[in-house]
């Protein structure tokens, strides 16, 4: 937008524009807010995601209509907390699952801070063991473990996604070279249809299952 002609109300309302906060989704509970807050303060390794890519998730979760998530590397919990926080307003529920059990232990202690213990449940251990242990199939998927293992995570659990659900993947634009074999998939699957989308750098995909 461009604010350079000379017109009352065309200044005043760039002004407004100028000043309108940069984030335009719902504020965060305040419980869950200072729990992020603390969980990014701690996260000296930067495995969390950023907090532009956990609002997109909380959106996708929102607008799709999510009930039935699961995540596969969860860390300390940030992005299930961003996730939980949507399926807070759809009814639904996440499984997340972290191999490292130092880390599901402080997500679990995380997400019973947020107030969001009724939504989230943290299974400790390695996904590729948990996940066919899991009942039923899912309708949101958000995958964030080590990135050479994207590929054979996507053949796991893509069969157990409905037709209609996203498969969202992280670090598809930062760690591209990782995950040749994932982002052909998703160029090429004839059932996938999907977009690349990079609110902070990292990627984020989305792929619709047809
Ligand atoms: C980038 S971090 C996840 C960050 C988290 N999604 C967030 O935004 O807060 C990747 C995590 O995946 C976990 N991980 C890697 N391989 C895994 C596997 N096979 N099963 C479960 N967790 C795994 C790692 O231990 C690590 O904590």
């Amino acid at each position: 937008m461009a604010c350079r002609r000379p017109i009352a109300w065309f200044s005043l309302a760039c002004a407004l524009w100028a000043a309108a906060p940069a984030q335009a989704d719902p504020p965060v509970p305040r419980t869950s807010d200072l729990v992020l807050t603390r969980i990014k303060a701690a996260d000296t390794g930067q495995l969390a995601v950023s907090e532009e890519d956990g609002r997109f998730l909380r959106f996708l979760v929102v607008s799709k209509g999510a009930k039935r998530a699961l995540e596969i590397g969860g860390a300390s919990g940030y992005s299930a907390i961003w996730i939980g926080l949507g399926l807070r307003e759809t009814g639904g529920r996440l499984v997340t699952i972290e191999f490292d059990p130092a880390r599901a232990r402080d997500a679990e202690a995380n997400v019973r801070a947020a107030g969001l213990s009724d939504v989230v449940t943290v299974v400790a251990g390695d996904a590729f063991a948990a996940i066919p242990r899991l009942p039923g199939t899912f309708d949101f998927v958000f995958l964030d473990a080590w990135k050479r293992d994207y590929q054979r995570f996507f053949e796991l659990v893509f069969p157990r996604l409905d037709v209609g659900g996203f498969f969202v993947a992280h670090n598809v634009v930062n760690k591209a070279s990782e995950m040749g074999d994932f982002l052909e998939t998703l160029r090429s699957h004839p059932r996938l249809r999907s977009a690349i989308v990079s609110p902070s750098g990292e990627g984020v995909s989305v792929s619709l299952k047809r």
